[in-house]
């Protein structure tokens, strides 16, 4: 089809240029909110004056036609924008067909198409990190009481409880979601009517259109409407944020799930096996997220350096900015997708990670406390001496309750120049790590009491975010039905 947009030229594009130059196979993604955002667009200016109702229902009644077909093709296109102007000039002619286009530019037309787009594609992925959260809530209360050993340095640090390690996560994703939802408010705005760049002769009237858009607000300064995409980097900031959380998340699965560690299993549908060893079960969709967060973090890379060095305006490096935040979207979805799953079909294995509660001085800090609370050390000298026993324990190949009375006596006379009365039940009730877990006090704690608490806290807040979604959702919902329905009453008005 010929290009309508080609009239000071002689000649069509050459045929590698218009493959470089066209965006539609991005496009795909924006051809609904493309069509509703003309529809807003003429039924304003049908409103406004500035065209008659026969033209506007013909050209209604062509975009709902293209509409309800879904398809983005034919050659000769550079973009949505034009195969939908041609598809319509092509059904109602030229003389009204071509007033769709009035007082608008590409330029405000496609950063309205985006940032719909956009939002939608947030919403999907909070409702996303809100079904994850809840996976991670109900597998929490589940093992909320479950010793496990927590990690400094990849080291065992202190004892800690499964429960209280996935609400760990749970808390990540609730700042995400608040995340994601601050970059909503940034999207959620209408750029439409800022025209090519300077507005327009013609009296538009550009709330109208944020109102059948179900936008928030407008973005009003024309030239900042056309030249902005500081929300995209925002999105994919957003995004990059979460998949660094899912990709934590990942790599702790795949190290618990070795035979080394053996806390965990991953279950069949989440594994792959290995075409020689037949032994093996191997975490590739979990590993695959940790390497597809790299890629996410080059979408937002793209995003800011294309912009970088733009002079104020539209120019045509702007339509790069749609590919990468689409992989954002789509990489995110389906990672949430992925690790919601392997959380629900995850075995535990209790045995294991009670063992390596007790084993490693995971609890060499809760003894230490207990010196400091008990036997009145200062806690410098707690830790020289809890110091000192490890070191003899380690040396000699021996557990703490295997040191002998005398011998605890001699380590801490030498290290802290007193007896410390360190006998077997004093280190037996400070070493144990369930005892230590009820010990601890601190808020935020392992404590059982505080993850019980955590849970509780966890599970309303879980709901107030699921209520907020869903009032987006709804309110985008309401405003597409709304400016439907206005659509197909003018198309059949008399
Ligand atoms: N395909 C373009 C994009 O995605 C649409 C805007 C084109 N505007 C222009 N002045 N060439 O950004």
């Amino acid at each position: 089809m010929k290009s309508v947009y080609r009239s000071r030229f002689k000649r069509e594009l050459a045929g590698a240029a218009a493959s470089f130059v066209s965006s539609l196979p991005e496009d795909r993604r924006i051809l609904d909110c493309d069509i509703l955002g003309t529809m807003a667009h003429d039924i304003m200016l049908y409103e406004r004056g500035i065209i008659g109702i026969e033209d506007l229902k013909a050209i209604l009644g062509a975009l709902q036609k293209i509409r309800e077909k879904g398809e983005l093709e034919g050659e000769g296109f550079e973009d949505v924008h034009e195969f939908l102007e041609a598809k319509v000039i092509e059904a109602v002619g030229a003389k009204t067909g071509g007033k769709m286009h009035t007082a608008r530019s590409r330029n405000d037309q496609v950063v309205t198409a985006v940032r719909m787009r956009a939002r939608a594609d947030i919403l999907g992925l909070c409702r996303g990190v809100l079904e994850l959260e809840k996976v991670l809530l109900k597998l929490a209360k589940k093992h909320a009481a479950q010793a496990m050993p927590l990690y400094t340095h990849t080291q065992g640090a202190q004892v800690g409880t499964f429960g209280h390690y996935l609400i760990s996560h749970v808390d990540a994703l609730s700042r995400d979601f608040e995340r994601l939802m601050r970059a909503y408010s940034a999207v959620n705005l209408n750029p439409l009517g800022a025209c090519a760049i300077g507005g327009t002769s013609f009296p538009i009237d550009r709330e109208r259109t944020t109102c059948l858009l179900g936008f928030d607000g407008t973005l009003e300064n024309s030239v900042d409407a056309v030249s902005s995409r500081d929300f995209v980097a925002e999105v994919n900031a957003a995004i990059s944020i979460l998949m660094s959380h899912l990709s934590r998340m990942s790599e702790d699965l795949i190290l618990w799930s070795t035979s080394e560690f053996d806390f965990i299993e991953i279950a069949d549908e989440y594994s792959s096996p290995s075409s020689v060893m037949p032994q093996k079960k191997n975490p590739c969709p979990l590993e695959l997220i940790r390497a597809r967060t790299g890629r996410v973090y080059g979408c937002l890379l793209d995003s800011l350096t294309l912009v970088k060095g733009l002079p104020t305006g539209y120019n045509r490096d702007l339509q790069e900015t749609k590919p990468s935040m689409w992989e954002c979207f789509d990489t995110a979805a389906s990672s949430l997708e992925v690790l919601k799953g392997v959380f629900s079909t995850l075995e535990i294995n209790r045995r294991r990670m009670e063992e390596a509660s007790r084993s490693g001085f995971l609890t060499a800090v809760d003894l230490a406390e207990q010196l400091v609370q008990k036997r009145g050390l200062s806690f410098r000298e707690a830790h020289k001496l809890v110091g000192a026993i490890v070191k003899r324990c380690a040396d000699t190949n021996r557990k703490p309750d295997e040191l002998g009375r005398e011998e605890l006596r001699k380590i801490a006379v030498r290290s802290v120049g007193e007896d410390a009365r360190l006998g077997k039940a004093f280190l037996k009730e400070a070493l144990d790590p369930l005892r230590c877990l009820r010990r601890r006090r601190s808020a935020g704690s392992p404590n059982p009491r505080e993850v019980q608490r955590m849970l509780l806290s966890r599970g309303s807040k879980l709901e107030r975010m699921e209520a907020r979604l869903e009032a987006c959702v709804s309110a985008l919902a309401k405003s597409e039905k709304a400016l439907l329905a206005a659509a197909k009453r003018y198309i059949t008005k008399e």
